[in-house]
């Protein structure tokens, strides 16, 4: 059971942390994963508008079962959310529309993808096929690195992917199905050791904007990534509502994509949030409704940065369930 804030937006400081929500908010217990549990507490109160946060809800069709109950949600439906929620749905939907992103294969067991691996140069990118909130990726330096994250990860669906070098930059799009709008670009940190150094955890600071994604290149990455995906989820008729969060790799070919999320990142969001202009209820709500084209996102021109304080033991390798 987790707590999930009910609120009015209007009321809450964006600032606040994640311990601080209570703060500001009333926290209710409940599961945020049971449709059923989500939609008895929001009938219960009327809520005008459910702002599905983290990616499980969201994979587990929460969303659908709101608007199913005629709620406004923020937050794309399951069959949206497998952008988040499958690598290689994502990787095979870049592949059907030309999105450039890295070269990959898609395997099944531990025997494929040490047979898959061959073909790639060093370094390589293993990737655990499923929700691991960022930390599910090994970026091996080395053939025997990569051969032990295979193992690690056991038979399961799994991507095999190049190595794109370049400077990494997160995309933020709102999307309502048909529109989709650039909001913020930020840049996360994430690996655990000073320097840059050790492995990558799901983000241990954020700021926003990021400079690296210049007007130009942020052009780009909307014609030639997040336009084209949002249209080829409408197209497929199963149009994607909420946040598009690409991540983005700029190499000397222009971005790539990296992944997406379905979400706000963690902890990019708290970086952006403090810059976002105007009302941010109603421009959520524009999201929900389908009304993002009236719509007119704006971030002031200030700097923001967030930085975690973590526990040493971090991160934890998420354990595959067989
Ligand atoms: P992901 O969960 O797919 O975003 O991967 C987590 C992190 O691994 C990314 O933010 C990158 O730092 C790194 N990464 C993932 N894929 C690649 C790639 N193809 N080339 C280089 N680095 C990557
Ligand atoms: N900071 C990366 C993520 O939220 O997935």
């Amino acid at each position: 059971m987790a707590a999930e804030a009910i609120a009015d937006l209007r009321n809450v400081d964006r600032r606040a942390g994640k311990s601080g929500i209570a703060r500001w908010a009333e926290c209710v217990p409940v599961d945020p994963c049971d449709p059923a549990a989500v939609i008895a507490l929001a009938e219960g109160r009327a809520i005008d508008l459910v702002v599905i946060g983290p990616e499980a809800p969201l994979v587990a069709g929460v969303g659908d079962a709101l608007r199913n109950a005629r709620f406004a949600v923020f937050g794309p439906n399951a069959a949206a959310a497998q952008l988040e929620g499958s690598k290689g749905f994502t990787k095979d939907l870049c592949a059907a529309n030309a999105i450039p992103t890295a070269g990959y294969v898609r395997v099944e067991t531990v025997a494929a993808a040490h047979d898959a691996l061959k073909g790639f140069g060093i370094p390589v990118v293993i990737k655990a096929d499923g929700l691991a909130a960022g930390k599910g990726v090994t970026v091996a330096m080395s053939r025997e690195e990569a051969e032990a994250a295979i193992d690690a990860a056991g038979d399961g669906p799994m991507v095999i992917e190049e190595f794109l070098s370049g400077e990494e930059a997160s995309l933020f799009a709102l999307v309502d199905g048909v529109t989709a709008v650039p909001l913020a670009s930020a840049q996360d940190h994430k690996r655990v050791g000073e320097g840059d150094t050790g492995p990558n955890t799901g983000g241990m600071g954020a700021y926003c904007p990021a400079p690296v994604l210049t007007a130009e290149l942020q052009q780009r990455a909307m014609d030639e990534i997040v336009i084209p995906t949002a249209k080829a989820m409408a197209d497929a008729g199963t149009p994607f509502s909420g946040v598009l969060y690409a991540g983005l790799m700029l190499t000397a070919d222009g971005p790539k994509l990296i992944e997406y999320n379905a979400r706000f990142g963690d902890p990019e969001c708290e970086a952006i949030m403090p810059l976002i202009e105007g009302d941010f209820a109603e421009l959520l709500l524009a999201v929900a409704t389908g009304r993002l084209g009236e719509a007119h996102p704006k971030l002031s021109a200030n700097h923001s940065m967030t930085i975690i304080v973590a526990a040493q033991a971090i991160p934890v390798r998420p354990r595959r369930v067989a």
